[in-house]
Formats: C-alpha cells, sequence, structure tokens
C-alpha cells in the first residue's frame, strides 16, 4: 500500500507519541479530534498522561483544557482523567472515569450544543487553541489530509489551532479517502451566506482537510482501533419502543403528514437508540435515508439491507462487529456513507430545511413534555446533551424515548417534574416508553400530562416513584380538587419533596415521599397538599 504520508516535507517532522507529547505544555488549550468513539488520537494522549502522572509524583500538577467533537475513549479522555490532568473539558464526553472526576467537581465540564462548538470557537470564547492533535487517514502529497472515522470539529480545530501534532492512523482504512465532505463556506454572522444542500446525499464541499503545513509540528504514526463499544442486545423494553414508534410512523403516513419513505432520520446514541434502529429493518421500509450525527451498528445493517440508502453523519460509532463489517465492505459504503464537519451535521438551518424525525433517548420526562438528557437527580451528569437538542429544537419531529422505569424497575422515567431540563417542553412532541406513545403535538399542558400517564406510564409498578396511576389519581382529585393554574404543579413542593428524596437517599422501593405517601396509605407521614387537574400532586411532609 502507498505510504500513509505522501507529503515530502511531512516526513521531516515524524517523531515519537512520547517527543510530540512534550511539545503540549501546562495550562495550554489543546483541543483533539475523536467524536463518539471514533477518529480520536490514539498515542500523543497517553504519552502525555504519562508526562501528567510524572509531574504530578514530581509536586507540579499539570493540567490542560480539552476541547473534542464529542466522546473520545479511555485511550484519551480515560487517561488524561485519571492522570487528574484536565481542568476544563468540552462539548460531550462518555468516559467513566471523566465522568466520575467531573461529578466530583475536580474538573470543570462544558456541556453544550454540538453545533455550537464551532462557532463559540471563532467567536473566542474559549480563549486561544494552543494546539491541536488530530487523527488523520493520510496525509496527501499537497499536504490536505485524509479524514479519520470522525470529522467532528476538526476543520475549526485545524484553522485555529497555533500548532498542529497530527496523529496518522494505518489501522483506518484506506479506503475511507472519498467518503467525506468537508465545506468551507461557513462564517460568523453578518457574513453568513445559506448552506447550500437541499438532500442528505449531496456533496457541498471536498473530500479532504485543509491545514497549513507550516502549523504542523509534529507527525505521529499509529496502527490502532478505534474504541469499538459493544451495543447491549436489544431487550424487551427497546421492542416495545421500536414497535410503539413504527406504528405511529404508518398513522402518519395515512394521516398525509409523512411521506411513505418517512424524513430523514437522525438516531441519537445509547443502547434503546440502537435497538429501534434495529427494529426498523422490520417495518417493511425501503430507501430511506439519514441525516444524522452518528452511525451506530443499527444504521450500518439499514443500510446494508437497503432499508437506507443513502446516511449523512459526522462520525462512526461501532462494535468490533460493526468495524469489521464495514472495512470488508467499504467500497459498498463508501458510496452510500458521507461524514461531514459537525458544524454541517447538526446545523439548525439544514435539520429544519430537511425535515429530520430526530429520535433520541432520554434519562428522564416529566408530564408536561420537558425532557431530561443528562443529569441524574439534577446534579450528576451522565454524558452530555450532544446534538439531542440540535436535532430536537429543529426537525420536523422530535421524539425522546426510554424505558418507562430504569435501574430495574424502582425509578420511574415520566415524573412530576424533571431535575433537570435539556429540551424544553415547545422543543418536545412524542415521548415513547415500552409502554406506548404520547403525541404532544396541539396539546395544552393538562392534555399532554393526561396523555403521557396514560399512554407512557400506565403500568408502573406499585414503588415506581413521583407518579399516580390513573386510579389512585381519580381517588386522590375527589378528595382534593385542583387550584385553577395553567399547568397544575407546584414547583416549590415538587422541588422540596425531591429535595428530600435525595437527601434521605433512595432506599429499595421507597424512592420518593409521593409513593411513599401511596405505598403507606393513611399512615404517610406525608399529607397531601393539592392535586392537579391529572394527577400529580405536591405533598408536604
Ligand atoms: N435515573 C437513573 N439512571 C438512569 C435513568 C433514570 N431515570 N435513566 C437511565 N439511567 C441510566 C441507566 O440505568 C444506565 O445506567 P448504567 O450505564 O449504569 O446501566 C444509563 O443511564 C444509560 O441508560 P440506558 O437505558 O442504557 O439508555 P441509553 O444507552 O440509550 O442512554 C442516555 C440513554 C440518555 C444516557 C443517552 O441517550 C444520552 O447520553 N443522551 C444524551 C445525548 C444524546 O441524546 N445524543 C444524541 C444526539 S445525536
Amino acid at each position: 500500500m502507498q505510504d500513509r504520508i505522501r507529503h515530502a516535507g511531512m516526513h521531516d517532522r515524524l517523531m515519537s507519541a512520547e517527543q510530540a507529547a512534550a511539545l503540549i505544555g501546562p495550562g495550554m488549550t489543546v483541543a483533539m479530534s475523536g467524536f463518539t468513539g471514533a477518529g480520536y488520537p490514539k498515542s500523543v494522549p497517553q504519552a502525555l498522561a504519562a508526562r501528567m502522572d510524572a509531574a504530578a509524583a514530581a509536586g507540579a500538577p499539570f493540567r490542560i483544557k480539552v476541547l473534542t467533537g464529542a466522546s473520545t475513549a479511555p485511550e484519551l479522555d480515560g487517561a488524561l482523567a485519571r492522570a487528574n490532568g484536565m481542568e476544563l473539558r468540552l462539548p460531550y464526553q462518555s468516559d467513566p472515569v471523566l465522568r466520575e472526576r467531573i461529578n466530583n467537581g475536580e474538573i470543570d465540564y462544558i456541556d453544550m450544543h454540538l453545533s455550537h462548538v464551532a462557532q463559540h470557537t471563532w467567536s473566542g470564547f474559549f480563549g486561544n487553541i494552543d494546539l491541536a492533535v488530530i487523527e488523520v487517514a493520510g496525509i496527501l502529497e499537497d499536504g490536505r489530509l485524509i479524514p479519520s472515522s470522525s470529522v467532528g470539529n476538526n476543520k475549526t480545530w485545524l484553522d485555529q489551532a497555533d500548532q498542529i501534532i497530527l496523529e496518522v492512523n494505518a489501522f483506518q482504512p484506506a479506503g475511507l479517502e472519498g467518503m467525506h465532505d468537508i465545506y468551507y463556506g461557513t462564517a460568523l454572522p453578518p457574513d453568513r451566506k445559506p448552506i447550500p444542500l437541499t438532500a442528505p446525499d449531496e456533496r457541498i464541499g471536498e473530500p479532504y482537510l485543509h491545514v497549513d503545513p507550516a502549523k504542523v509540528v509534529a507527525v505521529v504514526r499509529t496502527d490502532a482501533p478505534d474504541r469499538n463499544s459493544p451495543f447491549s442486545a436489544p431487550d424487551e423494553a427497546s421492542r416495545e419502543i421500536a414497535g410503539h414508534l413504527l406504528d405511529f410512523f404508518d398513522h402518519e403516513i395515512q394521516r398525509g403528514r409523512l411521506p411513505g419513505k418517512l424524513l430523514p432520520l437522525q438516531s441519537g446514541v445509547g443502547n434503546i437508540a440502537n435497538a429501534v434502529l434495529a427494529a426498523l429493518s422490520e417495518g417493511g421500509y425501503e430507501g430511506l435515508t439519514a441525516y444524522t450525527e452518528v452511525i451506530q451498528d443499527g444504521m450500518l445493517n439499514l443500510i446494508r439491507n437497503g432499508v437506507i440508502k443513502m446516511a449523512s453523519a459526522t462520525s462512526f460509532s461501532l462494535s468490533a462487529a460493526g468495524v469489521k463489517e464495514f472495512n470488508d465492505n467499504i467500497d459498498f459504503y463508501r458510496t452510500r456513507i458521507l461524514l461531514r464537519t459537525q458544524e454541517i451535521s447538526n446545523h439548525p438551518e439544514l435539520i429544519r430545511r430537511l425535515g429530520v424525525i430526530a429520535m433520541n433517548g432520554m434519562i428522564e420526562a416529566d408530564i408536561y413534555g420537558n425532557v431530561n438528557s443528562t443529569h441524574i437527580a439534577g446534579s450528576k451528569v451522565m454524558n452530555g446533551i450532544g446534538g439531542s437538542g440540535d436535532f430536537a429544537r429543529n426537525g420536523s419531529l422530535s421524539v425522546f424515548m426510554s424505558p418507562s422505569t430504569a435501574k430495574s424497575g424502582s425509578i420511574s422515567g415520566i415524573v412530576p417534574m424533571v431535575s433537570h431540563v435539556d429540551h424544553t417542553e415547545h422543543d418536545t412532541m412524542i415521548i415513547v416508553t415500552d409502554q406506548g406513545l404520547a403525541d404532544l403535538r396541539g396539546l395544552a399542558p393538562k392534555q399532554r400530562a393526561q396523555l403521557i400517564i396514560d399512554r407512557c406510564a400506565p403500568r408502573l409498578p406499585p414503588h415506581a416513584p413521583g407518579l399516580l396511576r390513573p386510579r389512585q389519581a381519580r381517588e386522590l382529585r375527589q378528595a382534593h380538587p385542583p387550584p385553577p393554574r395553567r399547568v397544575p404543579l407546584l414547583a416549590r413542593q415538587a422541588c422540596r419533596n425531591r429535595q428530600h428524596a435525595h437527601a434521605t437517599g433512595p432506599p429499595p422501593n421507597r424512592l420518593n415521599p409521593i409513593t411513599q405517601h401511596l405505598n403507606n396509605g393513611r399512615n404517610s407521614q406525608y399529607q397531601v397538599l393539592s392535586m392537579d387537574g391529572v394527577g400529580i400532586v405536591s405533598f408536604r411532609k
């Protein structure tokens, strides 16, 4: 195979990962490639972590600010977090070690819409980008770069960073060349022009990234796979969620609100999203398109079997089996997949124009349709908002899905008031759980609440917190008429109850004062304060 480094001058800058990592100093702002565990630098961050460990042992802590496209992998986020080498991280993560440090308050984490990162960088909100470490699949004779398995923010990092380290990863298939579409026409207002993309399969840019060769201070050869996390096999709840969604799509097609080939699909990260995609292959569809952020195994299978004829994204997030399937059949996939920068894959203008169907996972939704995608109990981050807001806010349909309970049925995914809001009731159109689907379009708050309770949480186990089943709601409503409010939720009491639940910790089967009241009946230490029109109550101890 031809050498991956074809630019003569770049050979002079070849060095080891350790030598390249030595170019990074404490306090620097370092932008790195990587998006959902694909296309991240594999060796320089680990060599850097070793330097950080040595510095810490010598009593001189060495920390940097790290910006990426999205989540990376143990070799980057895990290694730097373990070495306590990050003071700031943005815009998305999913690494367990990093998550723990963030939630312990040791690392500042900016959780932001992925489409905003490039423009915020150009505006200088993150300060000067001292250095970028970018994985590429190759360097052309003229210095242009063959992007790797993700594009993310690489165009912006290459433009904005003072100095650049390139990792040329020979493990990435040479057949990636030609799969990318890098658009160089974006700008800050008032110089912004319409982006000329009207269908997911259109090319508006070129297959290569540009870099000023003078800024490249090191080139490092690597030969290592991406993170390749396995997905759990679709469980019963995921299959039920998928079934409700497919029924809904059929209904919308019959009503003439969706075309027979649907509209371009966006599918979020996580096991549920992957399982829903897998189920789509049984829906009798063919020739669909996807305008999304990430290509997971489920999406790859849909492309393989012709259900999806073309997918536009910014990255892959595949299991090891998915990578093998992709690499073995790369010529087939190259004509059916386009990878773009994340400012384009997630661009509000394009998502709105194309009428994308946005389908994303969630931690919890409340009965009015506010959605929490990111935080457990209001303060501990799970991953981040990622692109879910870009798509939900601008899609023609915004779907949020989750099993109706988490943690073996002990926590309700449908609650009176979410503990953290990522997507407001104004952006949420469809809520789906294994129990059913609530179409919130055209409904006022009380109607939304009734529908979400009836459809998405009618059969919760008796100890499910914060939620009333219809019979209990009716009984309590008779005893306590609702206050005349547009949104009949007494927020202060709801917060107080939630705080109490978290302060005391959730003992098994007794996770929330509301539940406790219901379970203990008249012996409860909680007194009903009021009832709303749909059965959600505020309680006082
Ligand atoms: N309370 C406590 N924990 C909860 C919970 C709740 N209400 N709901 C989910 N969880 C936990 C699960 O138990 C699981 O924990 P574990 O890893 O310890 O087992 C974890 O959250 C993931 O949940 P899971 O049910 O496996 O779903 P998932 O893999 O589909 O992920 C999100 C769900 C919300 C975490 C994921 O979709 C996400 O990060 N979304 C935000 C970003 C996004 O949407 N990006 C897409 C844009 S393209």
